[in-house]
């Protein structure tokens, strides 16, 4: 059959095991090549695009590997504030810095014999690149405020979704660093190159979040499915995942035709730049509107069919008709909205954005005061993140700030 490649049942076992769903014959290479580096204690760097599934990885090559039964511990370099990320990392002790009341010990103590897992290894600032150069070749390491030499032995799986060559020319990442990191390269392929996994991912995520709220399944027509197949998902599965888990939402029940699949995809652009990396396009404002309306319409609806029930004279009031979890049973204003959406096994982080309420909006009275510029900031941080589903790296890109300093500032306003 063309497009298949015959997959090992090591390769099947290990997607089950790990819920990656998809045939595609580069992911099924990238999970064959995988399974054959994780017993071989080397460092492994990953490979992909933002929202490709790089995450899977290295939990892979923990779990198949030696080491299993010791610690594996994934850090977010990109979330850690560049005056802490050493400490983190390798410890500290009493006194090396204000605020160190006690002694620390550092990821790469803890996880001693185990994994650790370097996501956005791109961000490190180049001081701690410097360090971890050091444990990579010695396994030897100094925490913060100390001169005594600790020895570790760990195992680093990278990832990155940034061209790291380019940052090793422009002089961001260190070159020995990056050639010791990356003696073993996982390349996981884009979405859009994984021809009907799209379809196979799209119609395992509606199932997933139908069961997930208690709804009826969406579906899609054989169109719809192909106008899938041929959008660019310039973020990948984790995209597709959102853009389901809304239609799943606002269709529910339904079957999706290419109209109402095209409803929900973000206008692509004739640059290779996808729309959701650039502000001065307007896709954002009518992805917005388009949802605003959908949620007046259900709203609509809802009431419609409140009316029908208090006028249905042979029921009982108290009578439970619609399902606790049943979407029609919530009223729609901006706390019922984000219940909706908020599950902790999702990767959708929800921004409390009002975005319809029957309550009555607060008007600014005539005497309040214009927004402060932190007031505009907070804002503007808070809509980049509403307008990318809560996603911090694509926010970040948005808003031309590095990642770190959006965590700084959501952390800062309060906005996680
Ligand atoms: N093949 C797949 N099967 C099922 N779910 C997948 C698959 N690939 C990715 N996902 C899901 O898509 C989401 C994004 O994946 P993941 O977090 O691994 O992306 P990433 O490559 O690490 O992106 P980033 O560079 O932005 O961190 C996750 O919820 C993940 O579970
Ligand atoms: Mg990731």
């Amino acid at each position: 059959m063309s497009g298949l490649v015959q997959q090992s049942s090591a390769v099947l076992q290990a997607k089950q095991r790990f819920g990656i769903v998809g045939n595609a014959p580069a992911l099924t290479a990238a999970v064959e090549r995988t399974l054959r580096v994780a017993p071989i204690d080397l460092s492994v760097l990953v490979i992909g695009e933002s929202g490709a599934g790089k995450e899977f990885f290295p939990k892979i090559i923990h779990a198949y590997s030696p080491r299993k039964h010791a610690k594996y511990i994934a850090v977010n370099c990109g979330a850690i504030p560049e005056g802490t990320i050493d400490s983190e990392l390798f410890g500290h002790e009493k006194g090396s810095f204000t605020g160190a009341v006690a002694s620390r010990k550092g990821y790469f103590e803890e996880a001693d014999g185990g994994t650790i897992f370097l996501d956005e290894v791109a961000e490190l600032p180049l001081t701690t690149q410097a360090r971890l150069l050091r444990v990579l070749e010695t396994g030897e390491f100094i925490k913060v405020g100390s001169s005594e030499v600790q020895k570790t032995n760990i195992r680093i799986v990278a990832a990155t979704n940034v061209d790291m060559e380019r940052a090793v020319a422009e002089g961001r990442f260190r070159q020995d660093l990056y050639y010791r990191l990356s003696t073993i390269q996982i390349n996981i392929p884009p979405l859009r190159d994984r021809g009907n996994d799209i379809a196979l991912l799209a119609r395992k995520f509606a199932a997933d979040f139908a069961e997930r709220w208690h709804l009826p399944a969406i579906s899609f027509s054989d169109d719809a499915r192909n106008s899938l197949l041929r959008y660019r998902w310039p973020g990948n599965v984790r995209q597709l995942k959102n853009i389901v888990e809304q239609m799943a939402l606002f269709e529910a029940g339904n079957t999706l035709d290419t109209d109402a699949v095209r409803h929900y995809l973000p206008a692509e652009t004739s640059s290779l730049t996808p729309a959701i990396y650039n502000p001065s396009n307007d896709a954002y404002k009518r992805e917005r509107d388009m949802m605003l309306s959908l949620i007046v319409n259900l709203q609509n609806r809802v009431d419609d069919l409140e009316k029908r029930l208090a006028t249905a004279p042979q029921r009982p009031a108290e009578t439970n008709l619609i399902g606790s979890h049943d979407i029609a049973s919530h009223k729609l204003n901006k706390h019922s909205i984000k219940d909706l959406y908020h599950d902790e096994g999702s990767d959708t982080e929800v921004i409390d954005t009002p975005y319809y309420t029957n309550e009555e909006p607060e008007k600014p009275t005539p005497s309040s005061t214009p927004e402060t510029l932190e007031e505009q900031e907070r804002r503007a941080i808070a809509d980049a993140l509403a307008r990318n589903n809560g996603h911090r790296k694509l926010a970040a890109a948005e808003l031309h700030i590095s990642q770190r300093t959006l965590y700084r500032k959501i952390k800062e306003y309060g906005l996680d």
